[in-house]
């Protein structure tokens, strides 16, 4: 089977490393907000380009502290996709706010700016872009909405670590950006784990406070908070794996435009990325101009009818695949107070039937990609002709 994702390669290409930085923890002793975790936010924020980091024990904890910290809360109002994980709306309503969402551009599967004006009460405060796949969202485009009506903007770079947009990392164009460090993330750790990056200092001393029981001074508690601290473990781990992030992000790029050149000819909507007016399909062969925009391709995902069917036949053909995501959020039991109903979001409904996100990850090898474009391609011709 060609596996969606494959963590064992990048373990066994740094073994040695790996293995000695979890020892040093064990002997040193110390395993909760200790030096590794202290030199990993500074060499995130280094390597995101900000000034503050802050470790916590996951990317939904980076949200609901993101939001925490911005003091959004109840009665509030935060606008977001309904096209994602569960947890971008999890952070919201852990905070007490309401998620509102607006539909996705069919093209990114990312949230329509073009939509937010009209999603924007007197109760909004922030917006949450979520940068889905590893592709930025249309941060020029949602930053001016913003600022126009005083409004935060939170960046879920859960699945976008390393992304760029007009040469900055994700994460950094606005109030927060939130990492999420799970194993199959793009820099992942062993077990969960996740950041807050900010270049308010503000923000990052409340999340601070917030991530070890609200309190500052050991014993001493100025607000509820909540027991989120990143481990010295994952923190050890991480700083080993970091250095390599970038050659990772390159090879999953290179695997992302060889699939569109491969499938270019079998009819298959392969993803998309946008460059201000132009929606592009990138292959190996173009000069892609990289300081405007690098989306990292966390999941590689295309549009295919009957894709249950699809995706059947294909792990029959021994190619692992994912549906990223079933059911939106607007669709989800959990959601049902919101009110929607079928339709309410149409592109977002559309991409959730027909996505499907096929092997991805930095190892990946050029013969198991040509095994999974010919299975998808016959697959896909078989149910055409049907
Ligand atoms: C878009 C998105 N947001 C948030 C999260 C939450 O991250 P974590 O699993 O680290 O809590 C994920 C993780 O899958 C995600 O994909």
């Amino acid at each position: 089977m060609i596996p969606v994702c494959d963590l064992l390669p990048q373990y066994l290409a740094l073994k040695t490393e790996i293995d000695a930085a979890m020892q040093a923890v064990a002997k040193a002793g110390h395993f909760i907000l200790g030096p590794n975790v202290k030199a990993l936010e500074a060499e995130v924020a280094a390597y995101c380009g900000c000034a503050y980091a802050v470790g916590v024990n996951s990317g939904t904890d980076a949200l609901h502290l993101a939001l925490r910290a911005l003091r959004v809360g109840p009665g509030d109002e935060v606008i977001t996709t309904p096209f994602t994980f569960i947890a971008t709306t999890e952070a919201i309503g852990m905070v007490g706010a309401t998620p509102v969402f607006v539909d996705i551009d069919p093209d990114t599967f990312n949230m329509d700016p073009a939509r937010l004006e009209a999603a924007i009460t007197r109760h909004t405060k922030a917006i949450l872009p979520v940068h889905l796949y590893g592709q930025p969202c249309a941060m020029d485009e949602i930053l001016a909405v913003a600022h126009a009506h005083g409004l935060y903007v939170v960046e879920d770079c859960a699945q976008a670590m390393g992304s760029s947009y007009h040469g900055r990392k994700v994460g950094t164009l606005s109030d927060v950006g939130c990492l999420s460090f799970f194993p199959s993330k793009n820099l992942g750790c062993y077990g969960d784990g996740g950041m807050l990056i900010t270049d308010n200092p503000e923000v990052a001393e409340r999340a601070e406070m917030l991530r070890r029981h609200g309190g500052k001074v050991k014993y001493h508690h100025s607000e509820l908070g909540l027991n989120s601290r990143l481990d010295e473990l994952q923190a050890a781990i991480l700083r080993v794996k970091l250095p390599h992030l970038d050659t990772w992000l390159a090879a999953r790029r290179a695997h992302a435009y060889r699939y569109n050149a491969l499938l270019a000819a079998a009819g298959i909507a392969t993803p998309r990325e946008r460059l201000g007016e132009h929606v592009i399909r990138p292959t190996a062969a173009l000069n892609f101009p990289l300081d405007r925009l690098y989306a990292t391709y966390h999941q590689y995902t295309v549009c295919v009818a009957e894709r249950d069917r699809v995706q059947r036949e294909l792990a029959a053909a021994g190619v692992g695949t994912m549906v990223y995501y079933p059911v939106p959020l607007h669709r989800q039991a959990v959601h049902a107070g919101l009110g929607h109903a079928p339709g309410d979001f149409p592109a977002a409904e559309a991409a959730a039937a027909s996505c499907l996100s096929l092997p991805i990850f930095p190892e990946l090898q050029f013969a198991q990609q040509e095994r999974v474009v010919e299975a998808l391609t016959a697959t896909v011709a078989g149910l055409k002709a049907a």
